[in-house]
């Protein structure tokens, strides 16, 4: 982590002042008081080249800085702290703008598509368009209907109880396994198989075989986004992804009523196609995230165990003998609610998004093309001290109603925002609870002594050798 002094590169923009506001902790972001974003240039001095930003080195752009960082959740860590709340940089295929301000964010929170080039890599996973980069003609019925369903606490209770049998199969695992455990490669694999059982549902959905499907075929993409090497090669990647289909179809014949999402998806009237490629996609989004962030916040709380025991006095009081909460119980966790948000922040599981422009859009005082992406850097976002005093602090605390009320909207993003922000927010965050609650009931973690943790971006912020901790039943 850097401790320069930063936010010292003032936007050539009348009007708009730059004020240090450098912390305790030396990171900060160059801060605009009042920020515009305007579909047009009249009166716009800058241009996109004096935008601050590290210089590219042809073909490749800012790769190499990229490559040389850890990756681009680092990258842009180190990108805002240098340049200030509006930076740019080159990728090979793309310009980009990357914005660290929570009201340019507010500015440009309206804006629906998002960049082809960067979302390109899953074009071959889709029968009927790639659901990521879809523009907002088909976007906005899409996202409508997915909420309905994703969003809906009654299909969220509906699953709770598959949800709490399978969290209570791996913690009783764990309980009779010895030796160290690595919590990234479990709870993501625990993950998947809510999302199978909430996106297939019964037993066909969430056969083992089905979830090894999901898994290796996205595993295969992003190994390919990444040039890692490929598990399956091109022909165990076709297969799979035949596979997934062929049960997505049949789930969809057997005619599933009621209103979780294979019930909704049925009666949409919309291509099959397209409803494979939604369950696909839902499934993707829903997998390694809710496992990371549980992972991450047992982290966290196992190097912080004065927040580790008041959780458990929460969860304790609650819970009483039973093993996990219900579906209900999860309204009267208010700390663990607090946790969990904290965890986010500090450990945000997708670490940026991203939008395209539509149109030139003059951005805190820069004149920006249409075309170009803009990027939201969502750890870089979490970590901004002038929003977040003492950053990397692990302090849940900073989510009660009355911290929340006074801080600006968009300081805390972890499911992006916007009209393309995550419908699957509410379901994971239930999910999310739930696993978090019963594994800190079962047991103490304590971490594996020299184990280094650190986080690398796949799609979603990993730890590079996973969090590998010791358990020990509580009695
Ligand atoms: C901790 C868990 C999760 C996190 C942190 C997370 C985060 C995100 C983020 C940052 C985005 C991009 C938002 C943007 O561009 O503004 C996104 C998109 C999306 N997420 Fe999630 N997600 C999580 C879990 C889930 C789950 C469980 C589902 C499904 C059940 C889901 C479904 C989606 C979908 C469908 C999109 C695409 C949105 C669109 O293009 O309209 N996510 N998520």
């Amino acid at each position: 982590m850097h401790t320069t002094r930063m936010g010292l590169v003032t936007p050539r923009c009348a009007g708009l002042t730059v004020v240090d506001q450098a912390s305790a902790s030396g990171r900060t972001f160059g801060w605009l008081p009042r920020t515009r974003i305007w579909p047009t240039i009249e009166g716009v001095s800058a241009d996109w080249h004096e935008i601050p930003g590290p210089a590219p080195t042809p073909p490749n752009g800012n790769l190499d800085d990229i490559a040389a960082a850890g990756g681009l959740h680092t990258f842009q860590l180190d990108l805002h702290e240098r340049h200030g709340p509006v930076a740019r940089f080159e990728l090979p295929n793309a310009r980009v703008v990357s914005v660290a301000d929570p009201e340019l964010l507010a500015a440009t929170s309206m804006i629906n598509q998002r960049p082809q080039e960067l979302f390109e890599f899953l074009s071959p996973l889709f029968e009927a368009g790639n659901l990521q980069t879809i523009g907002e003609a088909e976007h906005v019925p899409w996202r409508r209907l997915l909420l309905s369903a994703l969003g809906n606490h009654r299909s969220h209770e509906a699953h709770f109880d598959a949800f709490t049998r399978m969290t209570l199969e791996l913690a009783d695992r764990w309980a009779a396994q010895t030796g160290e455990v690595a919590l990234q490669e479990d709870l993501s694999e625990l993950s998947l198989r809510l999302i199978c059982e909430y996106a297939l549902g019964g037993d066909l959905g969430s056969s083992r075989r089905t979830s090894a499907a999901f898994r290796d075929l996205i595993a295969e993409y992003v190994a390919r986004q990444y040039g890692l090497p490929s598990a399956l090669g091109a022909e165990g990647a076709a297969e799979a992804l035949a596979y997934v289909r062929e049960t997505v179809t049949q789930v969809l014949n057997s005619r599933p009523r009621g209103s979780g999402l294979m019930g909704m998806l049925a009666e949409s009237g919309w291509d099959p196609a397209r409803i494979r490629d939604t369950v696909l996609v839902v499934v993707m989004a829903g997998y390694h995230t809710s496992g990371v962030a549980v992972s991450w916040a047992l982290h966290l709380l196992a190097g912080h165990p004065e927040i580790a025991g008041r959780l458990r006095d929460e969860v304790d009081g609650v819970l009483g003998d039973r093993p996990a909460p219900s579906y209900d119980d999860l309204k009267a966790l208010d700390y663990l609610d607090r946790v969990v948000k904290e965890s986010m922040r500090r450990y945000p599981p997708g670490p940026y998004a991203a939008r395209e422009l539509a149109q030139d859009t003059e951005i805190g005082g820069y004149r920006v093309q249409a075309g170009t992406t803009l990027m939201y850097p969502i750890w870089a976002i979490h970590l901004n001290p002038a929003q977040w005093p003492d950053p990397e602090r692990f302090d849940p605390d900073r989510f009660t109603p009355a911290a929340s009320e006074r801080r600006a909207k968009f300081a805390f993003i972890p499911f992006g925002f916007g009209p393309r922000s995550c419908e699957g927010a509410a379901l994971a965050m239930a999910e999310i609870k739930l696993v978090v609650a019963v594994l800190v009931k079962r047991f103490e973690f304590t971490p594996v002594p020299g184990h280094v943790v650190t986080p690398v971006e796949r799609f979603v912020l990993w730890a590079r050798d996973d969090i590998r901790m010791t358990l020990t039943s509580r009695g």
